[in-house]
C-alpha cells in the first residue's frame, strides 16, 4: 500500500489524514480507512518516507522531512486542511506538521504520543537499532511484539492481528527503518511546541501500551489547551488494530463534535 485515498467529493466534509507508526505502514489503518470511507469522510493515508512502499535511499528521514512530504501530498490532492491523526511516530510527524503548517490543521488525533525529545541513551539505542536493521534485517524487531507492542488479549486471542503486525514489520525495508530511526533520534523536543497548538485535540492511549503509556499521553494532554484523552482497555501500542470497534467509535465521536466547526470554517 502506498497512498490510500478515498474521496466522496463532499468539499464541506472534513478530510482525514492518517499517519502510521514505526516500523509499519499505511496498511495499519485498514479498519479506520474502511470505517471513515463508509461514513463519507474522505481519507488520505500515505506510507511515510522509507516505509511501506515509499522507498528512500538516504541515511536519515527526519520528522520534518516527513511532515513536508505530507504537505506536498495534500497539495497533490488539492486538500487545504485536514484532521491529522497520527500514531506514535505519526504523532512526531503530526507535531512537526502543525508547527510548520498550523493553518492546514483542522484538528489533531494523537494515538500513543510522546512529546519529550530524545536523550543521549535514546539516541544511542536508536543508532544501535538502525545498525541492527541494516546488518540483520527486520527479524530482530519482532521481539517487541510480544514484549511491548500488543496487549495480552491481542496476543492470546487475536492471532490475525498478531500475524498482520509481524508481516508489516518483516515487509519493512531495513534501509527505510534505519533512516526513520535516525530521523527519530534527531527529532525536536515537542513539549513547548504543544503550548502553541490551538486546534481541537484528542489523545488516544492503549491501557497496556508498553511503548507509549497513558502517562505519556497525559503529559501531552496537559500541555494542549482543551485536549482530552481516552484510554482504550485491552489495547497496547497498536490500539487501532487491537480494538478497532472501540477505536472507531472514539474517532467517530470526536469527528462528529468538530464536524460542525470544520464545515463552518470552509468556504
Ligand atoms: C512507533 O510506533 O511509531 C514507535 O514506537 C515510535 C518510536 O520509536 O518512538
Amino acid at each position: 500500500m502506498t497512498t490510500v485515498q478515498t474521496n466522496h467529493g463532499h468539499v464541506r466534509e472534513p478530510q482525514a489524514l492518517l499517519l502510521h507508526g514505526f516500523p509499519f505502514n499505511a496498511a495499519m489503518w485498514r479498519e479506520q480507512i474502511d470505517f471513515l470511507d463508509a461514513r463519507g469522510v474522505p481519507v488520505l493515508a500515505p506510507d511515510l518516507r522509507g516505509l511501506g512502499e515509499n522507498r528512500f535511499d538516504g541515511e536519515v528521514a527526519t520528522m520534518d522531512d516527513m511532515a513536508r512530504d505530507v504537505a506536498a501530498l495534500l497539495d497533490e490532492f488539492a486538500v487545504d486542511r485536514a484532521i491529522i491523526c497520527g500514531l506514535s511516530m505519526g504523532c512526531y510527524v503530526a507535531f512537526e506538521f502543525v508547527r510548520l503548517f498550523p493553518s492546514r490543521v483542522d484538528a489533531l488525533i494523537l494515538c500513543g504520543p510522546r512529546a519529550q525529545g530524545p536523550d543521549a541513551a535514546e539516541r544511542r539505542s536508536r543508532e544501535e537499532q538502525a545498525r541492527r536493521a541494516l546488518v540483520e534485517g527486520m527479524d530482530f524487531a519482532l521481539e517487541s511484539i510480544s514484549t511491548k507492542l500488543l496487549a495480552e488479549q491481542t496476543l492470546t486471542q487475536k492471532p490475525d492481528v498478531v500475524k498482520r503486525v509481524r508481516e508489516m514489520v518483516l515487509s519493512t525495508d531495513p534501509r527505510g527503518a534505519a533512516a526513520a530511526q535516525r530521523g527519530m533520534a534527531v527529532r525536536r523536543d515537542y513539549a513547548d511546541d504543544l503550548l502553541h497548538i490551538e486546534v481541537p485535540t484528542l489523545i488516544i492511549a492503549g491501557r497496556e501500551d508498553g511503548v507509549r503509556t497513558p502517562e505519556d499521553g497525559e503529559f501531552v494532554r496537559r500541555r494542549i489547551r482543551g485536549a482530552k484523552q481516552v484510554v482504550i482497555e485491552y489495547a497496547g501500542h497498536l490500539m487501532n488494530m487491537e480494538q478497532p470497534e472501540v477505536f472507531n467509535r472514539v474517532l467517530a465521536d470526536f469527528i462528529r463534535t468538530i464536524k460542525h466547526e470544520v464545515s463552518q470554517a470552509r468556504p
